[in-house]
């Protein structure tokens, strides 16, 4: 693995905020031969302002873990905190509107609103947020320029490439400076350098904003910019390294 400068059992550090505390969080899905056991009892903490990367082989519950982190899934038993709130404890209402304000998610599928076009699809969270329409478009269409598909605000999403809709789906994530970023893969479509540019762009909200992203990837030229990785296998947390952050993602992008 790349740019490995430290390992800590519980990679928890001397910041003073923690983004997401999950503690023995399970979560099973009903399937025809019996109970799936996606999350078998994680373990994971994520001190705030860093690039948290989580990777593991396909099917040990990554997905299943940033959405019951995110909220939208719940979880079976265990405690989960984002931003010391726990989302599924709060009133219905109240969980909406955090998960608006704080979260930004960009979706494996990407999840684009066919029926939109592209600024509308990014406008979205502003408009939840109750963004003025006009105000909320126009930041849409900076946001867009930053991913570049300035240009593209009016085409509906169906006449852009996967790479391109991707990138879409990362602006709209970004679009209200939400202060946790969860993303599942949000390379996977991208080229080499289009997606050093995208990270470069998340690793930049992360040091201007003070956010806070967890990333699941297997896209290992994309671990550089990771302050820490946490493996996982089978439904558990099984090991947590520090990373070469920062410094990292300088080298990762002087060498392009
Ligand atoms: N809605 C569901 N119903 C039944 N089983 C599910 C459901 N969602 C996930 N699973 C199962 O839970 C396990 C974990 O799935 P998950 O999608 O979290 O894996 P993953 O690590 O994200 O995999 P990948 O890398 O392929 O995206 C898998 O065995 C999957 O089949
Ligand atoms: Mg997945």
């Amino acid at each position: 693995m790349a740019a490995l400068t430290a390992s800590s059992g519980a990679a928890s550090s001397g910041a003073a905020a923690t983004a997401v505390m999950c503690r023995g969080v399970t979560k099973s899905f009903a399937s025809a031969a019996g109970p799936v056991w996606a999350l078998r009892g994680v373990d994971l903490e994520i001190p705030a302002g860093r690039v948290a990367m989580l990777v593991g082989p396909s099917g040990c519950g990554k997905t299943t873990l940033i959405s019951v982190v995110a909220g939208i899934l719940k979880r079976d038993a265990g405690t989960c905190h984002v931003f010391e709130a726990d989302i599924e404890a709060l009133p219905r209402r109240q969980q909406l509107d955090f998960r608006a304000s704080t979260i930004g998610f960009i979706f494996q599928q990407f999840h684009l609103l066919p029926t939109l076009t592209v600024a509308h699809n990014v406008a979205v969270p502003l408009l939840i947020n109750a963004v003025s329409r006009r105000h909320a478009i126009d930041r849409a269409h900076a946001m867009l320029e930053k991913v570049g598909l300035g240009g593209r605000g009016d085409d509906p999403p169906a006449q852009l490439s996967g790479g391109e809709q991707q990138r879409v789906a990362i602006a709209r994530a970004l679009v209200h400076a939400p202060k946790l970023i969860v993303c599942d893969e949000p390379t996977s479509a991208l080229d080499h350098d289009t997606g050093m540019r995208i990270m470069a762009l998340m690793r930049d909200v992360v040091v201007d904003e003070g956010a806070t992203l967890l990333i699941v990837t297997h896209d290992n030229r994309i671990f550089p910019f990771a302050d820490m990785m946490a493996h996982m296998d089978d439904g558990r947390i099984v090991d947590v390294r520090l990373n070469g952050g920062a410094a990292g993602a300088r080298e990762a992008l002087s060498g392009q």
